[in-house]
Parts: C-alpha cells; sequence; structure tokens
C-alpha cells in the first residue's frame, strides 16, 4: 500500500480533537471525514480540517471508504461503534478503555477475528521512551526476580470535570470512576511490565465527588510471577500529584515517574555490589522536567504520544501484522479493573481467570 492510509473519527469531544490533531502530524495518514451526534461538535472538527462531517456514525461508515476508524465516544459505547466499524471492513483504533464489561470485550474480539481487520485500543503510554526501556530490560530479566510492582495515581479531577458530560463518572457509560477512567493508563503499564495479575484484594469509595463510580481505590496484588503489587489512585487529590510506577526486583529497581525514567539502578552495571543493606535510594537520579499537566486537566494532553501509537496501526498494516496494543493485550487492564471493583463490592479475593 502506497497510497495514504484513510481515516475517519467518531466522537469529537476531547480526545477527538487529539486523534485529528495525530493524524494530521503524520505524512501518510489523511482525514476524510468524522461523526458526532452534536452536529455543531462534527461540523467545527471538519472545519478545521477541511474534512466532511456527519451526525451519524452509521452514515460515516456508509458513505466513505476508510482504511481506519477510530472511536471516541464515551466508553460505554466503544464496543457498539468498534463492531459497526469492523463488519463495515474498518481497521479499528479505540479510545481506552476497550469496553467496561467482559461480554463486551469478548464481542469485539470475535467480530475481529471473524472480520479479519486488526483492532488497536490507545494506551499511548506504552509508547514513552521510559516504558519502552523498562520493558526492554525486563525482557532481558535485567531486574532480577520481581518483588514488587507499584502504580501511585493521585490526580485532581474538580466536580465541573464530571459534571461537563452527562457519562463522566457513571456506571453506565464510563464504566467506573479513576480506575477505569484515568488509572487505566497506569494500570497498563504495570501489568505490560510485571506480568499478568492473579488475584486482587481490593477497596474502593466515593469521598469527595457527587457521582455514582469511585474517586478513591485501593488493590493488593498477587501477580502470575508470585510478586506482589499495589495500585492506589484518587481523583480527589488536590492539585493532582504525578503519576508513579515503581517495579523492584532483588537485581534492579526502576521508577518510571510523570512518564520518564526517574530512577534506574541494575545490579549488572555496578562497579562495587551493594552489600547487604543495599543503596537506600541514595543513587536516585533526578526526574527531569515532571509534566504535571494531565494530573489536573485531561485536555491538555500532547498528540505527540496518540500519533505514535496511530502510526503503529499503520505500520501493522503495511507490514501485515498485529498492532503492539491489540484486543487481547488491551483486555488485561479492564479485566484487573473490574475485579478490583468485584473485590470491593464483595469483600473478597478475587482470581482472575
Ligand atoms: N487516551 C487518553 O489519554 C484519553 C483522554 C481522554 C479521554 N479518553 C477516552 O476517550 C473517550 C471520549 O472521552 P472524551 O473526554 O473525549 O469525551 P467527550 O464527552 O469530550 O467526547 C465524546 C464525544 O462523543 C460524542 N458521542 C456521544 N455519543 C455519540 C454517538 N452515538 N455517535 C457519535 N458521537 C457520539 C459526544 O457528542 C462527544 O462529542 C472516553 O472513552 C475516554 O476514556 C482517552
Amino acid at each position: 500500500m502506497t497510497a495514504k492510509i484513510r481515516f475517519g473519527i467518531i466522537g469529537c469531544g476531547v480526545i477527538g480533537l487529539t486523534h485529528a490533531a495525530a493524524i494530521q502530524s503524520l505524512p501518510d495518514a489523511e482525514l476524510i471525514a468524522v461523526a458526532d451526534v452534536i452536529p455543531a461538535s462534527a461540523h467545527k472538527l471538519a472545519e478545521q480540517y477541511h474534512v466532511t462531517a456527519y451526525e451519524n456514525a452509521q452514515e460515516l461508515l456508509t458513505h466513505e471508504h476508510l482504511d481506519v476508524v477510530e472511536i471516541c465516544t464515551p466508553s460505554g459505547m466503544h464496543g457498539e461503534f468498534a463492531i459497526l466499524a469492523m463488519r463495515a471492513g474498518c481497521n479499528v483504533i479505540v479510545e481506552k478503555p476497550m469496553e467496561i464489561t467482559h461480554e463486551r470485550m469478548l464481542e469485539m474480539l470475535a467480530v475481529q477475528r471473524e472480520t479479519g481487520v486488526k483492532l488497536a485500543v490507545v494506551s499511548q503510554h506504552r509508547f514513552d521512551e521510559a516504558s519502552i526501556q523498562v520493558h526492554k530490560l525486563l525482557t532481558e530479566r535485567a531486574l532480577g526476580r520481581l518483588v514488587l510492582g507499584n502504580a501511585a495515581i493521585p490526580w485532581w479531577r474538580s466536580q465541573q470535570y464530571y459534571d461537563s458530560g452527562a457519562w463522566r463518572g457513571t456506571r453506565e457509560l464510563d464504566g467506573g470512576g479513576i480506575l477505569m477512567n484515568q488509572s487505566i493508563h497506569a494500570i497498563d503499564i504495570l501489568q505490560w511490565l510485571m506480568g499478568r495479575v492473579k488475584t486482587i484484594k481490593a477497596y474502593t469509595d466515593t469521598l469527595v465527588h457527587d457521582m455514582e463510580t469511585e474517586d478513591v481505590a485501593v488493590a493488593v496484588l498477587r501477580f502470575e510471577s508470585g510478586a506482589l503489587g499495589t495500585i492506589s489512585a484518587t481523583t480527589g487529590a488536590y492539585p493532582g500529584v504525578t503519576t508513579r510506577i515503581e517495579v523492584y526486583g532483588n537485581q534492579g529497581s526502576a521508577i518510571i515517574e510523570a512518564d520518564k525514567l526517574g530512577y534506574l539502578h541494575l545490579a549488572r552495571d555496578e562497579q562495587e555490589a551493594a552489600g547487604a543493606y543495599g543503596g537506600g535510594g541514595n543513587q536516585a537520579a533526578p526526574v527531569e522536567s515532571v509534566d504535571t499537566s494531565t494530573t489536573s486537566d485531561p485536555a491538555a494532553l500532547s498528540a505527540n504520544t496518540h500519533a505514535l501509537q496511530i502510526a503503529d496501526m499503520m505500520a501493522a498494516i503495511r507490514e501485515g501484522r498485529a498492532p503492539l496494543v491489540d484486543g487481547e493485550a488491551a483486555r488485561h487492564p479492564v479485566e484487573i479493573i473490574l475485579g478490583i471493583y468485584e473485590s470491593a463490592r464483595t469483600g473478597k479475593e478475587i482470581t482472575l481467570s
């Protein structure tokens, strides 16, 4: 395929704008059309990029020949539109989370297999240099035996944020609060680095906001490898502090903070052994230029890492391979979150299948 790859967007809200900017930044990509049930949103984005606007997703799929459709609607509608687009013969990039129930994710996977198109789910932090570097070290077993993996997401979202869209913070369309919406990024990176989660024990609550779903959560994990871990997350921590992902092994430690490598120490690089009492964290590299913008403002997101993930889909189409974050990969962070909800609701330890 030498021609430009033709894109459409369904859902022209906050993240739809990021996708449009990301597509435009890629020389081999061309935005053709956009759709939104709110006519003004579709027309505004279409005018900005000189493309066609539709007020109905099915019309966009019927009238345009698109290679890739990007689904940027509220989370509980991802499956519906992804399935429509896959059945129309288009490759699909779905915003995170893949969907909000097991059943709909399985249906999406079945339709992907049946149609043979490609299905990717946005997890843009897998394309951050720090995540790639730590993942590579883990595939080389450079941290030794993993013992502990933690993700902390102490973010802030105002009540105004939750009131800005009728779907935000609802069970039916957001599928959850701080975990299903904001923390899924860090949870995906944690399980990408540490491996699959086996069991979960968790608490969730809604302490600060007037909303249906949780704004604070703590979970204790046991990974399939035997390592332990934690997730602690809230949208009630004013003014919003950086996300921190920690991976500890008996041969090394790595900390990703604000999407950058904040600390890395490997036994294999040492001149002298750490000795019986170790380094006690004294060798931490300072975190350079911490960007805290999205910890309090979701619209502050840069389109760069979205562009990297869209470029991965384009390469997958050209090379006849699966995208890096395909439907099967994207299912697992959602399964962890659903397991946390079940544990918090029942008080029981949950085993993931
Ligand atoms: N990857 C990221 O960092 C990131 C950041 C923000 C949001 N998101 C995800 O993107 C999705 C959208 O979030 P948002 O903040 O852009 O929400 P939003 O409310 O700003 O935008 C959603 C858009 O979908 C449109 N829509 C609703 N129903 C529709 C329908 N039936 N047909 C066509 N359009 C329809 C709405 O009118 C709205 O314009 C969510 O799943 C969210 O989790 C991802």
